[in-house]
Order: C-alpha cells, then structure tokens, then sequence
C-alpha cells in the first residue's frame, strides 16, 4: 500500500464472522468515503441509507462545502468572492469551464449567451394553453421540457457541441421563459429580450417592462439580482441536481433532464422555502409572537417549522444567507422601506432562535432562503415566482453538472438504487371468487 492509499474500512458480519474489505477513497478536500461499489457482489449485503445523508453517488470537481464551517467554494473560489466581485455570468463560466474568463473569454462567453435568449416563436402558444391562474413553476416544468420538441440539434448527448449548446440555450433561455410565465400570469403582453442589456436587467426588463413605457430597473435591484443569482446557481449534490443526474444518467436529453430539476426544486423543502418564510413572517406579523412560533417550531406533535433555518449539509450559518442579509437592507431602502416590519422581524426572529438550546443543540442556523424571500417582494415579485428565480439561476449548475457526468470516464451508468423490502413474502395466487 503506497503512503497515499488509506487503509480499507472492515466490514463484518457477526453471525457469520465473514469480513470483507472496503476501499476508502480520498477526494482533494473533505472527508473521506468508504466505496461500497463492489459490496453486493462480495457479500450479498446492500447499505441502508435512505435520504442519502452518509452516501455520496458520484465525483465531483465542480462545489464543495464544508457544512460545520460554513464554507461553500465553487471551483475552489469562496462564494463570498464571487458574489463581492462577479457577475453572474462570470460565475457560469466558472461552473461550466472550470476557470473564471478573462477579459476575452467574458466577453465572448457574454456573446454566446446573448445570442441564445429568444424563444422559438411558436413556443409562444405553449403558455396560452395554460390556465392565466397557473402556478409559474408548473409552466416552467412544461415549456422547458418543451424544449427538447423544438431544439432538435442540440439533443445528441454523445455529441460535445451539441451538449454545450444545450448548456447555453438553457442558461439564455430560462430567464426569458420565467418571465414569460409572469406575465401571462398578469396578463402582460410578452417582452421580448433585448440583448444590449445585461443578463441580469435584461431579466428584470422583461418580467417589469412593458411595450408602452421605457424601462430602468434601479441599480439596487440589478446589483441584489446578480447576487442572487450567484448565491444560487450551485450546491453541489442537492435533490434538483441529483435529480437532474439521475434523469440524466439513462440518457435523457438536457431539456427533459432539467425539467426534472425543476420539478424537484418545487417542493417546500427545497425552493419554495423562500415563499414558505414570508408567509411564516406574516403569520407571526408582531415581534411579540415570536415566542409561540418558537415553541411551536420545537413541538414534535405539530408539523410547523421554522422556515428558513436548518440544512441538511450546513451546521454553520449558510454563507448565502449572511451576503443576502446586506442586500435585503440596500433593496429595501432602495425602494424607500428602510424600516420595513417584516425585515425587523426576520432579524429579531433569527436572533432569538440562534440563542434557543434546541436550535443550538441542533445546529439549525438560517439558510440562504431566510433573507431572498424580502428581497424579491421588495423588488415586486409575487411570492409565486420565488422559486421560478432559483430555477432560473441553478440552471447553471444542473447543466455544469449533467455535463460532468456525462463526459465523464467510463460509461454511464444508469442511477438505480436498492431497497429493503417489507412488503409481504411470496404468497399463492387467491382467485377473484376465494378473495
Ligand atoms: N425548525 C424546527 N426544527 C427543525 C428545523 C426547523 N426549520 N429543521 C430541522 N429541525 C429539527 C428536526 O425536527 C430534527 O429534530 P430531532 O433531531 O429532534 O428529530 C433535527 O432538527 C434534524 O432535522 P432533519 O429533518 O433531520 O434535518 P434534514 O437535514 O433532514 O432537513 C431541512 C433539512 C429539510 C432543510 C430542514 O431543516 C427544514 O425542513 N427546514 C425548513 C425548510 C427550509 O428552510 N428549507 C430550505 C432548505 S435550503 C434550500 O433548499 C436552498
């Protein structure tokens, strides 16, 4: 064994006394994995592990995070960095290539994206077939699989160039398919994008502007934006990402893959978190009322949370959250609400349960979630829309992801987990008339 290789785990079967050896494996930070790849073969015996908490499905070169400490890196870059000093784009590049762009490269990157934001015009007829009352993540779900109907060139997955021209139609793409469903929700005529714009006010240009009027997002809300985007656009192994690797790993096309992704973010205890915090605010509505939230939050017998706090990987404060509680400030005096009651009542309510032994003792700390939500409703965002912004910033990452997988060495290999069963064992076959 070389000074490098760690020794092997043991595995043991008490009843048999038969043990085997279990590789353990190093990545290039963080702990350490025991590889159980080959363990049904030698043993008979599958791992248990439902939730995923102690199992890791894949390598991985793109985010790390180190949960106990609060750090989150892209590429090896603290997401602190990034937000303070990139745009989003710059933050895409990173993802996808690998290194931030110089000059050169931002700006070609910048022309490639550009070039890709409009809609097939007959995609157009999708959204008017949807109720004007319907959930903006439910037409996401349905346009961006759409797309695989519409981009028949760039669904080869086996091809490179067809794959990352997928990767950039779906980046371009999404800003303008989200707005899109905004406004057919406010029954706006649709804005088409205008590329002289930047990716961020372009976004807001067509989900705020309309035909009749001049637009001008304030600088408050491009600069909030473009953070929120960077705060969101990866996090490693997250259920959307797994899900877009395990829709990937049988071969799907990308758009059908992140449709997957944003069927997963959906959920409440993933990217509707956001919208769940502002209606738990409300809810609370008094500084005085904090106290019962709390007892409720610790109550086993009642289902309530404290939205916005608690990760499964973070123990720590999520960095995200601490970059998005200077910018909730600047966006709320930006539209002249400086003193705004639900923000006040965010702060007092994370102060309190930061010093309660049961979140103490749990390592529960806010999520990145606890301060976004003020911020988009400051912006003007219906609370329907919080997570069509997380989709539309995490793109990246699905596709930065989806690719590593698939240019990875070695064949696919098709994502299938094991069960325990505990259905009934075989029984004999009871005729219609005997049951
Ligand atoms: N309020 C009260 N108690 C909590 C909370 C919370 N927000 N979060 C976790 N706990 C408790 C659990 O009840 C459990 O207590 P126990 O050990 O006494 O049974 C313990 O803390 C551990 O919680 P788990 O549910 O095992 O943690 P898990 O890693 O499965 O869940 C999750 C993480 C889903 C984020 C959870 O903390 C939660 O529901 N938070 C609120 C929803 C939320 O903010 N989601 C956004 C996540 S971030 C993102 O997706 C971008």
């Amino acid at each position: 064994m070389t000074k490098n290789t760690p020794a092997p785990a043991l595995l043991k079967d008490p009843n048999s006394g038969k043990e085997w050896e279990l590789p353990i494996r190093s990545g290039s930070v963080g702990p350490q994995a025991v590889d159980v790849s080959k363990l049904y073969g030698q043993s008979g015996l599958f791992t248990y592990d439902p939730g995923f908490t102690s199992t890791a499905a894949c390598d991985s070169g793109i985010t790390y995070i180190d949960g106990e400490e609060g750090i989150l890196l892209h590429r090896g870059y603290r997401i602190e960095d990034l937000a303070q000093n990139c745009s989003f784009l710059e933050v895409c590049h990173l993802l996808l290539h690998g290194a931030l762009p110089n000059a050169q490269e931002k700006s070609a990157f910048e022309d490639s994206i550009r070039y890709h934001t409009m809609l097939h015009e007959q995609m157009l007829m999708f959204y008017r077939g949807f109720r004007r009352d319907s959930h903006p993540m439910a037409i996401m779900v349905g346009v961006v699989g759409a797309l695989s109907a519409f981009y028949h060139d760039s669904t080869d997955i086996n091809d490179p160039e067809q794959r990352l021209l997928a990767q950039y139609r779906l980046i371009a793409k999404m800003p303008t398919i989200a707005a899109m469903a905004y406004k057919y929700s406010v029954g706006q005529p649709f804005m088409y994008p205008q590329n002289s714009r930047s990716f961020t006010e372009n976004f807001l240009y067509m989900t705020f502007g309309v035909p009749a009027e001049e637009y001008a997002p304030p600088p408050a809300f491009v600069s909030a934006m473009e953070r929120i985007l960077i705060l969101h656009a990866d996090h490693e192994q997250n259920a959307s990402t797994s899900t877009v690797r395990t829709a990937g790993s049988s071969g799907a096309n990308p758009f059908a893959c992140i449709s997957s992704g944003i069927a997963s973010l959906w959920g409440p205890a993933h990217g509707g978190a956001n919208e769940a915090v502002l209606s738990m605010l409300r809810e609370i509505g008094h500084p005085d009322r904090i106290p019962e939230f709390i007892t409720r939050a610790k109550d086993k017998n009642d289902p309530f949370r404290l939205m916005g706090f608690g990760h499964r990987v973070y123990k720590n404060y999520d960095p995200r959250a601490k970059v998005l509680q200077s910018h909730a400030h600047e966006v709320l005096e930006s539209v002249g609400r400086k003193d705004e009651p639900l923000m006040a009542l965010a702060l007092q309510l994370e102060q309190i349960a930061l010093q309660d032994e049961y979140f103490i003792e749990r390592k529960l700390f806010p999520n990145v979630d606890f301060y976004s939500g003020i911020i988009l409703e400051a912006m003007g965002f219906p609370t329907s829309m919080f997570t069509v912004l997380f989709a539309v910033a995490r793109t990246v990452g699905w596709v930065a992801h989806w690719n590593e997988m698939i240019s990875a060495e070695g064949a696919l290999r098709i994502t299938r987990p094991r069960q325990l069963y505990t259905g009934e064992p075989e029984r004999p076959f009871v005729p219609l008339d005997e049951r």
